[in-house]
C-alpha cells in the first residue's frame, strides 16, 4: 500500500460526558449525558484528511481488544490504510475521558495505553510507506523516539514533516523541532514551547526552530501562518455557536494537510482548516462531527 499522508499518532476510545460546567478541583458533579466515540489526535487528523480526499495511512499502536478492533473499523470506513498499525497483545487501546460543558469547552484526560508503546522499530517496519509519502504528520500523544525516527526517514526521502505539538509540552526536545518542516500549535502550546505568552511573538520565535512554517491556531480568533521570507497571513475565525470543541483543532490540521498535499497552497489550506474546524464544533464527539470536502467547500462559499 502507499499513501500521500502518513499519520504517526494516537488512537483513543473517547468516553464523553456532558456537564453543566466543568467541575472545580475536589468537586463532584452529575453528567447530563454520556457517549463514546473514536478519538485520539492522530486518528482524528487522519480521518479528517481522508474525508477531504487525501490518501492516508495510519501508524498507531492499538491493543488486541474490542477498542482496537473499532479503531481498525474506523480507519477502514474512512478509507484509511491501517495495515501497518501494530496491534499489541498486552497493552490496552488508548482511552480518553472528556468532559464537555454547555458552550462547548472541554477538559480531556488521556490514558495512553498502547499508544505509549509505539516504538522506532514499529516505524522502521513501515519505512517504505513513510519514504513513499508526500507528508508525514505526528502529534505528541505518542513517544518522541518513534516520531523522531519517522521524521528522520521522511527527511532522508524528501518527505515533508508536520508536527502538531499537542498536548502542550514546554520540554519538547529540540531534535524533533529541528526535523519538523511545518509546526501546528494552538496558543497554549505556542506559549509553552516558545516561552512567551504572546501567541504572535511565539509564532515568530518558533519559526526560527523549524524548516518551513508555523501555524498558530487561535480558536475564536482564527489562525496565523508564519513563513520565512513571506508576509504573515492572519485569518479570522468563523463565528459559530459551538456544541463541542473536541477535535476542532484536529479537523483544522487534517483539512490543512490534505489541501496542502493536493494544491501546495498554504493559504488555501488555512481556509479549508478553518472551515473544517468550525464545522467540527457543531455536534458532540470528534470524528463523528467532521465534514467531508464538499461540505467544507460549501461552508466556505456560504461564508465568503
Ligand atoms: O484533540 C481531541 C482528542 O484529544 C480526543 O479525541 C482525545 O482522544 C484526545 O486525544
Amino acid at each position: 500500500m502507499s499513501a500521500d499522508i502518513v499519520v504517526v499518532g494516537s488512537y483513543n476510545l473517547d468516553l464523553v460526558l456532558t456537564v453543566e460546567r466543568l467541575p472545580a478541583p475536589g468537586e463532584t458533579c452529575l453528567s447530563l449525558s454520556r457517549g463514546r466515540s473514536p478519538g485520539g489526535k492522530g486518528s482524528n487528523q487522519a480521518v479528517q484528511a481522508a474525508r477531504c480526499g487525501a490518501r492516508v495511512a495510519m501508524l498507531a499502536a492499538i491493543g488486541a481488544d474490542p477498542a482496537g478492533s473499532e479503531a481498525l473499523q474506523v480507519w477502514a470506513d474512512a478509507g484509511i490504510d491501517g495495515s501497518s498499525a501494530p496491534r499489541l497483545e498486552v497493552h490496552p487501546t488508548g482511552m480518553a475521558v472528556i468532559l464537555v460543558e454547555a458552550g462547548g469547552e472541554n477538559s480531556i484526560v488521556v490514558d495512553a495505553g498502547a499508544n505509549a508503546r509505539l516504538s522506532p522499530a514499529h516505524i522502521e517496519a513501515a519505512t517504505p510507506l513513510i519514504a513513499g509519502a508526500r507528508l508525514v504528520l505526528a502529534q505528541l500523544e505518542t513517544p518522541w523516539p518513534a516520531t523522531r525516527r519517522a521524521f528522520e526517514i521522511a527527511r532522508a526521502s524528501g518527505v515533508t514533516t508536520a508536527l502538531n505539538a499537542a498536548p502542550a509540552r514546554p520540554d519538547l526536545e529540540e531534535a524533533l523541532l529541528a526535523l519538523t518542516d511545518i509546526l501546528f500549535v494552538n496558543e497554549i502550546e505556542a506559549a509553552a514551547l516558545a516561552g512567551v505568552s504572546d501567541p504572535m511573538a511565539a509564532g515568530e520565535r518558533l519559526l526560527a526552530q523549524v524548516g518551513q512554517a508555523v501555524v498558530v491556531t487561535r480558536g475564536g480568533r482564527g489562525a496565523a501562518l508564519f513563513r520565512r521570507d513571506e508576509t504573515l497571513v492572519a485569518q479570522g475565525a468563523y463565528q459559530v455557536d459551538p456544541v463541542d470543541t473536541t477535535g476542532a483543532g484536529d479537523a483544522f490540521i487534517g483539512a490543512f494537510v490534505a489541501e496542502l498535499v493536493a494544491s501546495g497552497d498554504a493559504e488555501r489550506a488555512m481556509g479549508r482548516g478553518q472551515a473544517a474546524g468550525a464545522l467540527a464544533c457543531a455536534s458532540l464527539g470528534a470524528v463523528n462531527s467532521f465534514a467531508d470536502a464538499d461540505a467544507i467547500a460549501a461552508f466556505e462559499r456560504a461564508h465568503a
